[in-house]
């Protein structure tokens, strides 16, 4: 009947019968489409297995990045593009920068210390070896504990030598030894490829924390790898034994503490004679005190994000300033656009940096007055209780401008220890100046003025001319001839010959 019919002509199902077959094309496409990802999947597990297997075995402590390149060549080319020196941001980047003449406060800061020589912006890990030579700290003797964070040599040297032999040398003693710089064999296993750690001192640190190290998850291994060298350390006094401070935990506080029950000092400040303790780059610890650590983001993530070529996924090993490749790094996880994610980076460290500078000119004056107390006749007593603010409000501001990032790895803790080094810096000047009325001496202290590096070293007496002769006499006699006799010896290093 009539009325039985849908008045259209539809189907019982109540749609057109044209339409059935656009569905039953569309499935067909779609099952096709499906079928070439499933495909390309297969391929690329298989391609990713292909070059897993080693072209050439690597043997266990070769230290050369280009060998192991021969079997990992994207990896091995992203590695060498750490040679580029041209990215800069705001506060960082790898260029040529001299610390030392954006903070002149430094040099007063450092007097008697190495580091008012001279101190330039960490550049990639391919200039690592190239970097210790060149810079003038190390016109004055240093042990061979220096070379352990800069060369794939180290692991190699210390399994020779035994690692306490190895930190008793001298830095000269391995200068023909150590000459590859940061790489491949820093943070790999030679024969499965999977991170491990090489150096001794974080494996101890764990266990006297009494954690065992192997027993970090894989994500974790994507920061503990650079915790290696990217963290607080020491040489203990006596035998210059490489150690990480964290017994008791790895804020500024937990570490000042640590130092302080061993009265350790790596120096005596010249003009105030305050017991000092340099922080040296703690991007580990404070970063752990962040809310990416939190979050479980690791080092690696922003560091070292997956890059794609020719439908495979790598590990893109060019580590840099991730602004240099926001898309890449914080778009994984943010959507805000890049150029709102430079600005939030930018924002945070203008407000680090403007703690900063006023925790450096209180301490650049509080240690030229407190050489005016003495001068004036201060003794021990008077002074002791300045001596130690000085030391602990020194140790935090530098815990905070010697971590990498100006203090975007943890932007409120950074802010946190500032804040506690800029109390403690006025509370020493208020004794201070009670001291110095003591013996007379007018308020505001005459003390000399400087708006440079060159003019903070004058202030200091440094004999500049006669430092940067001796680093040129070293680059151009001593460094070639390390470097020659490297290379004469290559034929023959007995664990990596193939
Ligand atoms: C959430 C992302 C993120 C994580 C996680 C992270 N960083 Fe960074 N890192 C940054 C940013 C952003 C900067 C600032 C770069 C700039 O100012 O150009 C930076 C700066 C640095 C720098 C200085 C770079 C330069 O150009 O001078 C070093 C070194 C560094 N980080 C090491 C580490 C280490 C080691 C870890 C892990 C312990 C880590 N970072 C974890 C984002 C991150
Ligand atoms: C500072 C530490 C470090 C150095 C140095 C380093 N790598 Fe890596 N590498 C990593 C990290 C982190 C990953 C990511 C591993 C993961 O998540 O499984 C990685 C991953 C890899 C992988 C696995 C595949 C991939 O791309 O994710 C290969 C292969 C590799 N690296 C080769 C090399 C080679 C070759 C060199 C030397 C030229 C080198 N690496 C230097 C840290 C390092
Ligand atoms: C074996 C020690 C060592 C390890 C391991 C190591 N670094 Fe470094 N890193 C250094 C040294 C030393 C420099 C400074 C090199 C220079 O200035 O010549 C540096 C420089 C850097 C820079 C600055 C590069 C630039 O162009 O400004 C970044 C970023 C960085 N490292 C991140 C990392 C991350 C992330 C890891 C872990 C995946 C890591 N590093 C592992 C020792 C190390
Ligand atoms: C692997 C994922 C991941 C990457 C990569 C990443 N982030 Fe994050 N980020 C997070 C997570 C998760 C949080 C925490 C969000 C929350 O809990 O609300 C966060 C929080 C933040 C915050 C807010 C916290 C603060 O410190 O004020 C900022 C800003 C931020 N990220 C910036 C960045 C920038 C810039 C980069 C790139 C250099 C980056 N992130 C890379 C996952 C990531």
């Amino acid at each position: 009947m009539a009325s039985n019919k849908e008045p259209s002509g539809k189907e019982p199902s109540g749609r057109k019968p044209w339409v059935n077959w656009v569905l039953f094309l569309a499935t067909v496409i779609i099952v096709f489409i499906l079928g070439i990802f499933a495909a390309s999947i297969v391929e690329r597990r298989s391609e990713a297995q292909l070059y897993f297997q080693m072209v050439h075995p690597i043997p266990e402590f070769e230290p050369r990045n280009y060998i192991w390149g021969e079997n990992f060549p994207r990896q091995y080319e992203s590695y060498v593009r750490t040679m580029d020196t041209t990215f800069e941001s705001r506060y960082a980047g790898s260029t040529h920068v001299q610390y030392l003449d954006r903070h002149p406060e430094m040099v007063i800061m450092w007097a008697g210390y190495a580091f008012s020589f001279d101190y330039e912006q960490a550049r990639g890990h391919y200039y690592s070896v190239t970097d210790i030579h060149r810079t003038l700290r190390t016109t004055i003797p240093q042990p061979a504990t220096c070379w352990t964070c800069k060369s794939t040599d180290v692991p190699r040297m210390m399994d020779q030598l035994g690692v306490g032999e190895f930190y008793n040398s001298t830095w000269e003693e391995l200068g023909s030894e150590v000459v590859n710089h940061i790489g491949c064999q820093d943070c790999h296993d030679p024969e499965t490829m999977n991170l491990r750690i090489t150096r001794p001192a974080l494996i101890e640190a764990w266990e006297r924390r009494g954690e065992d190290i192997r027993q970090a998850t894989h994500q974790e291994m994507r920061s503990l790898v650079c915790a290696q060298c990217h963290v607080e350390y020491y040489f203990r006094t006596g035998d210059r034994y490489l150690m990480f401070p964290f017994d008791h935990g790895f804020t500024a506080e937990a570490m000042e503490y640590y130092f302080d029950s061993l009265d350790f000092a790596d120096w005596t400040h010249a003009l105030s004679r305050a017991p000092m303790v340099k922080a040296q780059h703690p991007d580990y610890e404070l970063y752990r005190t962040g809310i990416h650590a939190a979050r479980d983001v690791s080092c690696a993530d922003c560091h070292m994000p997956y890059r794609r070529e020719g439908g495979i996924k790598f590990t893109n090993h060019h580590l840099r300033s991730p602004l240099a490749d926001i898309a890449g790094s914080c778009q994984v996880c943010h959507r805000e656009s890049e150029e709102d994610l430079r600005n939030i980076v930018y924002d945070r460290q203008d407000k680090v940096f403007e703690l900063r500078r006023r925790a450096e000119r209180n301490l650049a004056t509080l240690h030229l007055e407190a050489a005016v107390a003495w001068e004036a006749g201060a003794v021990d007593e008077e002074m002791e209780e300045i001596l130690q603010l000085i030391r602990r409000s020194q140790w935090r501001w530098d815990w905070v401008a010697a971590a990498n990032g100006y203090g975007f790895h943890s932007p409120a803790e950074s802010l946190r220890v500032l804040g506690t080094s800029i109390d403690m810096s006025q509370e020493a000047r208020v004794l201070l100046s009670h001291v110095l009325a003591r013996y007379g001496v007018n308020q505001p202290v005459e003390i000399p003025q400087f708006n440079t590096m060159a003019e903070a070293q004058e202030v200091l007496g440094l004999d500049m001319d006669e430092i940067r002769r001796r680093n040129r006499v070293f680059l151009e006699e001593v460094a070639p001839a390390w470097l020659e006799e490297a290379e004469a010896r290559e034929e023959a290093y007995p664990h990596i010959q193939r």
